[in-house]
């Protein structure tokens, strides 16, 4: 297949928490798994992310500390990008919407919109906090859902229907900050007009039947409903600063968080451009040049943004292209051992964090976990003590087992080398022309985002394989037939090659090191020669065990402790 090129981006989290399962599972798992493919294919792929700095959640929380938004933003984009690294995912760049050339470039396409008339300003009614001194942002402010009558819902989207809330119409409105009911004030602020772009936005979702359907019905839903201006403006002191210095109007206001973060994608690829010594403008080789396919991973409470808001941001200022794919994840439910299951939450101390998880347990397993219970088309469920089952019978039982029992036996009856492949039995070609076929198969299911129909592939190839070593029994072959016995191994040999290319992108650090032990550069794969043979006589090193039996801590609130 020719080259080709890509630009992968993963949500921005927002930088005032850690990293939890869910957000690894919703978004920057599944774009790993496609970017190491896509590696390994020999595409050219950008992959971009970073904290999403602005908001009232960071100022709240610098405020709480007793600290500044800047401090509390630095903290976290180091704690995040430590997160990644740890879990295998290793992004081009980790941005930050705090930087200087992400401000230039917000308040650049601000001006472009503005000026393409898709901008207007309206005075408008807000909720304000008297206790609290501002003016309630969407989410601080909680009441029964104006659509569906659900209580509790937050002021931006209503976690029951899904619909977008409009907070004025909340009803019995109280404000999460401070606990009192806030009163209504006048503020002037600056709406992005999206109804301009229904049309095109619905014409370019109908030309988009492979994405998954529940992102593609939801946005196309949203625009059949119609869309309302959404404010693009806050009353805050952090944050891109209205870059309109003519208008007395402008001063003490922000870009929207919203408005800002997903020209984030935007400005980490120009960022990258001049880290590496390119010309900053270069970054419309990824913006601009359609033979680039952007492709924006994200988490279901995303996908307004990322369908509709974000094409539309993109349609108004005119210069940049719409994403291919925006793939999106539902979200991922928690079941603690003898409890019910749960929504993951920060506040009720049910999430699992990555930094946690990372001090006793190898990435691999939650890798592994977390795409073989992937939220691809509905809500799933992480239990604690299925991801224990699953991995000891799965990864430690089937894979590591015939990776490593294949490995010690060659080394030692074949003297560490690549035993002679002789005269093949039906078996054994039988078994091979399964694996063989194997990574095409797995292309087909990653090229179409079905991770976990790629990760099923793979372990079925890996129980056949186990299953293939015991029916032909080297160990009894070894006594009774050795050059039948070199046979077998040969074959299991070029197995286990072949399944620690096709694994990587799926469990980075095992396949490297199966790789290393097969005495193959682990940076030099290649997916389209994973079957590819080893040469007879070639030389191996000692395996170690892949992966230990997994248990879990007998106190696995540690797991979520938020220190
Ligand atoms: O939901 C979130 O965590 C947001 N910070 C995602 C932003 S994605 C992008 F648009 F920057
Ligand atoms: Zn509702």
């Amino acid at each position: 297949m020719a080259k080709r090129r890509f630009l992968v981006t993963g949500a921005l989290p927002y930088s005032n928490g850690k990293l939890h399962v869910g957000h690894v599972a919703g978004a920057y798992l599944p774009a790993d798994i496609f970017v190491r493919y896509l590696r390994a294919r020999g595409d050219e792929v950008l992959f971009i992310c970073g904290s999403d700095d602005h908001g009232v959640p960071v100022c709240l929380t610098a405020r709480q500390e007793n600290s500044t938004p800047r401090q509390i933003v630095e903290r976290y984009n180091t704690a995040q990008h430590k997160a990644f690294e740890g879990i295998g995912i290793h992004f081009d760049l980790y941005g930050s919407t705090s930087s200087p050339l992400h401000h230039k470039m917000s308040s650049d396409f601000f001006l472009k919109v503005h000026a393409q008339g898709a901008i207007t300003k309206k005075s408008s009614e807000q909720l304000y906090d008297a206790q609290a001194g501002m003016f309630l942002p969407d989410r601080y402010v909680k009441g029964t859902c104006h659509h569906c009558n659900a209580p509790d819902a937050l002021g931006d989207q209503c976690e029951a229907c899904g619909k977008t809330i409009d907070p004025l119409l909340l009803r019995d409105p109280v404000s999460v900050i401070s606990g009192t009911r806030p009163e209504i004030r006048s503020t002037t602020h600056w709406f992005f007009q999206q109804s301009l772009f229904e049309e095109r936005l619905s014409e370019w979702l109908e030309g988009h039947a492979e994405w998954r359907p529940f992102v593609r019905n939801f946005a196309q839903g949203l625009v059949k409903q119609g869309l309302p201006d959404r404010a693009i403006t806050r009353d805050l002191d952090w944050g891109v600063p209205v870059p309109l210095a003519d208008d007395p109007d402008a001063s003490g206001k922000v870009l929207y968080v919203w408005f800002d973060a997903p020209i984030g994608y935007v400005s980490f690829t120009a960022e990258w451009c001049a880290q590496h010594g390119m010309d900053p403008d270069s970054y419309a080789d990824w913006w601009r040049d359609p033979e680039c396919k952007i492709i924006h991973f994200i988490g279901e409470d995303n996908i307004v943004f990322h369908a509709i808001i974000w094409p539309a941001m993109l349609m108004a200022e005119g210069t940049y292209q719409l994403p291919s794919n925006v793939v999106a994840n539902s979200f991922l439910n928690i079941q603690f051992p003898n409890r019910p299951v749960e929504k993951i939450s920060k506040s009720r101390g049910t999430a699992i964090w990555i930094d946690n998880y990372l001090e006793d347990y190898h990435p691999d397993l939650l890798r592994y976990y977390l795409t073989a219970i992937a939220s691809e088309t509905q809500r799933t469920t992480f239990s604690l003590e299925e991801m224990v089952t699953r991995v000891n019978s799965e990864l430690v039982d089937a894979l590591g087992n015939f990776i490593y029992r294949t490995l010690s036996f060659t080394m030692r009856y074949f003297d560490g080398k690549v035993p002679e492949k002789g005269t093949p039995t039906e078996t054994d070609l039988q078994h091979w022309s399964e694996i063989q076929a194997l990574p095409e198969r797995l292309s087909h299911e990653i090229e179409s985002f079905r991770f976990r129909n790629a990760l099923a592939e793979l372990m079925s190839a890996t129980r056949a394989s186990n299953k293939y070593i015991d029916t032909k029994a080297p160990w009894k072959q070894r006594k009774e037939d050795l050059a039948g016995c070199a046979t077998t191994m040969y074959y299991c040999i070029q197995t286990t090659k072949a399944l620690a290319v096709l694994m990587n992108p799926f469990l980075p650090f095992t396949s490297e090191k199966t790789l290393a032990t097969l005495g193959l550069d682990p940076t030099d794969l290649d997916w389209d020669k994973a079957t590819d043979p080893l040469p007879e006589g070639a030389p191996l090193q000692q395996p170690e065990i892949p992966f230990k039996k997994m248990e879990l801590p007998e106190d696995v609130t540690r797991l979520s402790r938020n220190e």
